[in-house]
């Protein structure tokens, strides 16, 4: 299949769409640095198992990446720890509420449903910590750049602008600790999650980085170094598709039928196993906190290809 021009049409269908009504939804206001990205912006990359690549519109912009970062840490938790001691600590479940949600945490005796809410991120943080002490920001980046094949980096300006209004965050770690489910100090904890969230990427470095997504567990680059095994990156997988959009991955398996992660910086990330990996990113969010067009163009994407896991 050729993918450009199937990449150039659905941008040319996005940014008509984009200049004549304007962006729908709202960019993320809570994270004040984020609360001044253009709205009226829109990328789109894909990376193939065999290495075709394509993009279009605004695909190599660097951006916010947020909470697509939690694929990474828990891959990188996952390289490194028996998975009964990971899974003792976080479940597997959709949580069926928004990512930042508070309630299930008590009833739940601090166990987060999954690693992709925060809660479940932040407890990740918790484990790279563990792996990595006082390393653990540069180890990160470092995985970030061996993934996409070039150098990645914090955007310390959001870094610190979530750290100073992270009140849910903060409320979620602390809780956390309170059930003795966090070990290491929570600001230490924090200060790695807000830099994860704050990593900057464009749509095809973020192709780039998750195709081990798509090619069992294979580095995206180089053929000869496993970031995972096969089974892990299945797992994975399938968490992206049970949780990786929050109470919004009904609809998401419903109309693109992909494993996906999404970020508040209106970033998302899909994998169509042994084919290829995706990216989509436009910064205007639905109140699920979903990039609103980025869903709407892994839609035309799916339907146009009959790509799809089901
Ligand atoms: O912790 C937060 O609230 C943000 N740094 C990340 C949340 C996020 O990206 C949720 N995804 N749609």
């Amino acid at each position: 299949m050729q993918f450009q021009p199937i990449l150039d049409e659905i941008a040319f269908q996005i940014q008509r769409e984009l200049a004549q009504q304007g962006p729908r939804g709202q960019v993320a206001r809570y994270i004040p640095a984020l609360a001044r990205v253009d709205a009226a912006q829109f990328g789109i990359a894909l990376r193939t198992c065999d290495g075709q690549e394509a993009v279009a519109g605004d695909g190599q912009t660097p951006f916010s990446i947020q909470s697509i970062s939690k694929v990474f840490t828990l891959t990188l938790a996952m390289r490194h720890m028996s998975e009964q001691a990971l899974w003792a600590r976080i479940g597997r479940e959709p949580s069926g509420n928004p990512f930042n949600s508070l309630v299930q945490l008590e009833f739940e005796q601090g166990t987060p449903r999954n690693p992709f809410i925060n809660a479940g991120a932040i407890a990740v943080a918790d484990r790279i910590v563990a792996l990595y002490g006082a390393g653990a920001q540069r180890e990160l980046c470092g995985f970030m750049s061996h993934l996409a094949g070039e150098p990645i980096a914090y955007d310390e300006e959001v870094a610190a602008s979530e750290a100073a209004t992270g009140y849910r965050n903060h409320a979620l770690a602390n809780f956390m600790k309170s059930f003795g489910r966090i070990d290491h100090g929570v600001q230490e904890v924090l200060d790695l999650y807000f830099h994860q969230c704050a990593l900057r990427m464009s749509c095809l470095q973020l192709a780039r980085a998750a195709g081990y997504l798509c090619r069992d567990g294979a580095h995206p680059l180089q053929a000869d170094a496993p970031v995972v095994s096969e089974r892990q990156a299945r797992r994975i997988n399938a968490l992206m598709l049970t949780c990786g959009t929050y109470d919004a991955a009904g609809e998401f398996a419903f109309r693109i039928g992909l494993p996906c992660k999404s970020g508040v910086g209106g970033g998302i990330v899909a994998v169509v196993p042994d084919r290829l990996t995706l990216a989509v990113w436009s910064p205007a969010l639905d109140e699920t906190g979903n990039s609103l067009l980025g869903m709407k163009a892994l839609e035309l994407f799916t339907t146009r290809t009959g790509l799809s896991v089901f």
